[in-house]
């Protein structure tokens, strides 16, 4: 079987968040006899040179667009055994980030959309599935829905489409999309693309794609209510025959804590006793905070905004930073946030590190280094940095939803099972009593401690399990 993964991000190229993690990694987990699993992205100019210079030209065309005919380029580089392509055209993605504002990035992304179905009958390569994967794809099953009529290459192609984030919905008004992408009138209609007056791209796919899928089993039911369904839970419900929850997994080639050579000291389930101390010290020296090889070291690695829970932290922050822990934060995203930890930083500074920075070494450092990891997140479609933290040792404070429900197991000191804590409302004062539960097993009963740590290091949250659902959701189309 033939698949090819539409997405608009994917590691090692270009990331943003998650979705990058997933696209670039997955195919490389499916049975390589029986499936061909490729990927499609754009050729962004932020990509870096290095992996610019290794890309192979395939082919160009001119492309339909805008009652005008615009160059499409395709390129082509093998890396860990699978093949990306790269869609390329300077005026769409030659900017300094992968996204930016909307206006743009819709245009951008339905250029995208299209072009990565006029590119197929020109490269020697028929998936028999193509799986689409956010808003930013949403609309290849509308253009394949529309493609099919005068083409027979197109007939017979399924489409899957995987929601990683149902916040991020992709909409514009109807008339300017209309115009933009050529689509017939007929599709913008309540029952197809429009969604409350607009134009809505990952409506369009869930209802075109044959199978959607999304990345924990709980974010699968939440998203049918209305508190997750972000108006959308009318449509979730409606098409909960062919609505999957199948949860992410991490690469675990790249996140590995005995080989990963973006850390200071290896170390695995045998000696993370002493070696994950060595690494928390060698941060504090790094980041300017005390160095205390007792002190408890809690890591936030986060897109700075609403969904993660933040607004819950900065809520307590003063009367947690009175706690004998540490706090390292790195991610940028919302500038209230942003300054929110700049601040506490210079309150504390032996206390609290803000950098408010990308960077990929640095997030490994982390994930590392800390004791504990808090992800209090409002909503969760699946969240891979809980499971960094598992993979390292570094046990999860998470908010009991989506995929941190469906990963991280609450201790319990009486059964004595459980990978991390968590707590279940939206509540600042809450999730401090479950960041101080964590810090009293922590500095009382280490033993313990080192036993939940154990347990956490030893699940697997490889892409095993998960590819496996994968095929068998392809083999049912
Ligand atoms: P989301 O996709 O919603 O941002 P995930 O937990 O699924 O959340 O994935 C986030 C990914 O982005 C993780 O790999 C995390 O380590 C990474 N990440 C987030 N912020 C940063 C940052 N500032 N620097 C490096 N990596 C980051
Ligand atoms: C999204 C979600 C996150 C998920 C990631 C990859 O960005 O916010 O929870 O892990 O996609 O699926």
């Amino acid at each position: 079987k033939k698949i090819l993964f539409a997405t608009s991000e994917a590691v090692p190229f270009v990331k943003t968040g998650g979705l990058a993690d997933v696209a670039g990694s997955l195919p490389k987990y499916f049975n390589k006899k029986e499936y061909d699993v490729r990927v499609m992205l754009p050729k962004y100019l932020c990509i870096k040179e290095e992996w610019r210079n290794k890309m192979e030209y395939v082919t160009h065309f001119y492309m339909d667009w805008k009652c005008d005919s615009t160059y499409v380029g395709v390129l082509k580089l093998v890396h860990d055994g699978i093949t990306f392509y790269f869609i390329d055209n300077e005026g769409y993605f030659g900017g300094f980030t992968p996204y930016g504002d909307i206006f743009g990035d819709v245009e951008k992304f339905a250029f995208f959309s299209k072009a990565v179905l006029s590119t197929l009958p020109l490269i020697d390569y028929r998936p028999d599935i193509i799986h689409c994967h956010d808003w930013q794809t949403g609309l290849v099953p509308v253009y394949l829905d529309n493609f099919r009529f005068g083409n027979e290459f197109f007939r017979g192609i399924h489409t899957i489409m995987t929601i990683h984030n149902l916040k991020f919905q992709g909409t514009w008004d109807t008339k300017r999309i209309r115009e933009i992408t050529g689509l017939p009138d007929y599709y913008f209609a309540p029952d197809k693309l429009e969604a409350y007056k607009d134009a809505n791209y990952l409506k369009g796919g869930i209802v075109y794609a044959d199978r959607v899928t999304t990345v924990s089993k709980t974010y699968a039911e939440e998203i049918k209510t209305p508190f997750y369904g972000e108006k959308l839970d009318g449509l979730m419900n409606a098409r909960s025959n062919c609505l999957t929850g199948i949860v992410n997994g991490l690469d675990y080639n790249d996140w590995d804590p005995a080989e990963d050579e973006r850390i200071d000291y290896n170390f695995s389930v045998e000696d993370f006793r002493k070696k994950k101390v060595k690494n928390k010290t060698a941060l504090q020296k790094e980041l300017g905070l005390k160095v205390d090889p007792k002190a408890m070291m809690i890591g936030i690695v986060s897109r700075l905004t609403d969904q993660k829970g933040l607004d819950l932290v900065a809520y307590v922050m003063d009367e947690l930073c009175q706690d004998a822990i540490q706090i390292v934060v790195l991610g940028t995203g919302e500038e209230q946030y942003e300054n929110m930890f700049r601040y506490f930083a210079w309150k504390y500074p032996d206390k609290v590190s803000a950098n408010i920075y990308y960077s990929d070494p640095m997030s490994h450092k982390i994930y590392a280094s800390c004791d504990a990891f808090l992800m209090p997140s409002l909503f969760e479609p699946c969240g891979l940095s809980q499971l960094m933290s598992l993979r390292y040792g570094t046990l999860p404070i998470v908010r009991e939803t989506g995929g941190l429900k469906d990963t991280v197991e609450p201790y319990n000191e009486y059964e004595k099972t459980g990978t991390g804590f968590s707590f279940a409302n939206y509540n600042a004062h809450e999730m401090m009593a479950a960041v101080r539960y964590a810090e009293k097993i922590y500095y009382d009963k280490k033993r313990d401690w080192n036993k939940i740590v154990e347990r956490a290091m030893k699940k697997d949250f490889s892409w095993n399990n998960s590819a496996r659902q994968y095929e068998e959701l392809y083999d049912s189309l």
